[in-house]
């Protein structure tokens, strides 16, 4: 039996960034969607999961209509096999059996790791091999045609290229990917804010067109390209180019071990995505108020806002109080997608 095995990811600076070509640091987490899979050759692709309800049964020629699939989960398997099919490379036919420790509704990107992981096994069914930013731009894809989120690429390059114990520097132009060894006094928290995200897609779409007409408007291709001096009067804009220069700086304090200042980077981002971008909510800003109050080195919301999580920077000692304080748990920085055998017996 093979599995494919993708982490979801905790972002812990550069929210709002990937799709404007910017820079993002989040890490890979020790939390994963497992696709246990085998073979079948009578054309059909199934697929059950431990966690969600129903059983997906579609043509493995990628033929069947992505948003007509029933039950909703099954789209991200669809959407893959339609792409697969486009390359040539269908497989003849699978069953998928999924598991999942990586929560869902939090922003922790399960949705992505479930599209990372279902690519990877449908593609190796198909005997193709696909790796690094190609298998991320695939199952980017097969996020957009699943569920009509224009998301950025962060979530799949984050869980395709993820690395024990560092966070990793994405240049989500080039798609290359800068490992950040995260030191042994840094501990992440990751918390809920008890709200599920809400709104996340109209509010996400409307906030990358929102982007997209600024660049058009400052006559450059994608916001990266902006210069602080022209976005200071446009808070949208004003929170990339600033998110990315707070993204930079916070690689070079964590490798520097400077927790004080990846902290207070960590804050300004919060502030900036309350402020200026108008993604977070209440609940979350007093999220982060309590996490400080509980001797985190700083704190902020995490993915696309409207609920979902706060990640908080602890020293080893405080982070698991805090973590049980507040509901939540530690992350750990974990490798990235693979495919694993497991030996029969
Ligand atoms: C979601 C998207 C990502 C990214 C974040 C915000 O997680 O899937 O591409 O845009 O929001 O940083």
């Amino acid at each position: 039996m093979r599995h494919a095995v993708a982490p979801g990811r905790v972002n812990l600076i550069g929210d709002h960034t990937d799709y404007q070509d910017g820079w993002c640091l989040p890490m890979a987490i020790d939390r994963a969607v497992d696709v246990a899979f085998t073979p079948r050759t009578d054309g059909r692709v199934r697929a059950r999961s431990d966690d969600l309800e129903g059983t997906v049964d579609l043509a493995a020629d990628g033929s069947a209509a992505i948003t007509a699939v029933r039950p909703e989960w099954g789209r991200a398997v669809a959407a893959a096999l339609t792409l697969l099919a486009e390359a040539g490379r269908a497989p003849l036919g699978a069953d998928l059996h999924v598991r999942s420790t990586v929560p869902v509704g939090s922003g922790l990107s399960s949705s992505a790791a479930f599209g990372v992981a279902v690519t990877m096994a449908l593609a190796d069914v198909g005997a193709l091999t696909v790796t690094g930013a190609d298998l991320a731009r695939l199952a980017q894809t097969v996020e957009h045609r699943a569920s009509g989120v224009p998301c950025g690429i962060m979530d799949q390059l984050a869980s395709v290229a993820g690395r024990a114990d560092h966070a990793l520097l994405l240049d989500c132009r080039s798609l290359a990917v800068t490992p950040v060894a995260i030191p042994p006094e840094a501990v992440f928290v990751v918390v809920h804010s008890g709200e599920p995200r809400r709104l996340v897609d109209s509010v996400y779409a409307a906030r990358r067109r929102a982007c997209e007409e600024a660049a058009a408007a400052l006559g450059v291709a994608t916001l990266r390209d902006a210069p602080f001096s022209a976005v200071a009067d446009l808070p949208f804009a004003r929170h990339v180019v600033s998110e990315n220069l707070r993204t930079l700086a916070f690689a070079d304090a964590l490798r520097d071990g400077d927790l004080d200042s990846c902290g207070a980077l960590m804050l300004e981002s919060h502030g900036s995505l309350r402020d200026d971008f108008g993604v977070s909510t209440t609940r979350l800003d007093e999220l982060v108020v309590a996490l400080m109050g509980a001797g985190a080195f700083g704190a902020r919301l995490t993915g696309a806002g409207f609920g979902g999580c706060a990640v908080a920077l602890f020293d080893p000692v405080r982070a698991p109080i805090a973590a049980e304080r507040f509901g939540g748990f530690v992350v750990r920085a974990a490798a990235g997608a693979r495919i694993v055998t497991e030996e029969a017996t």
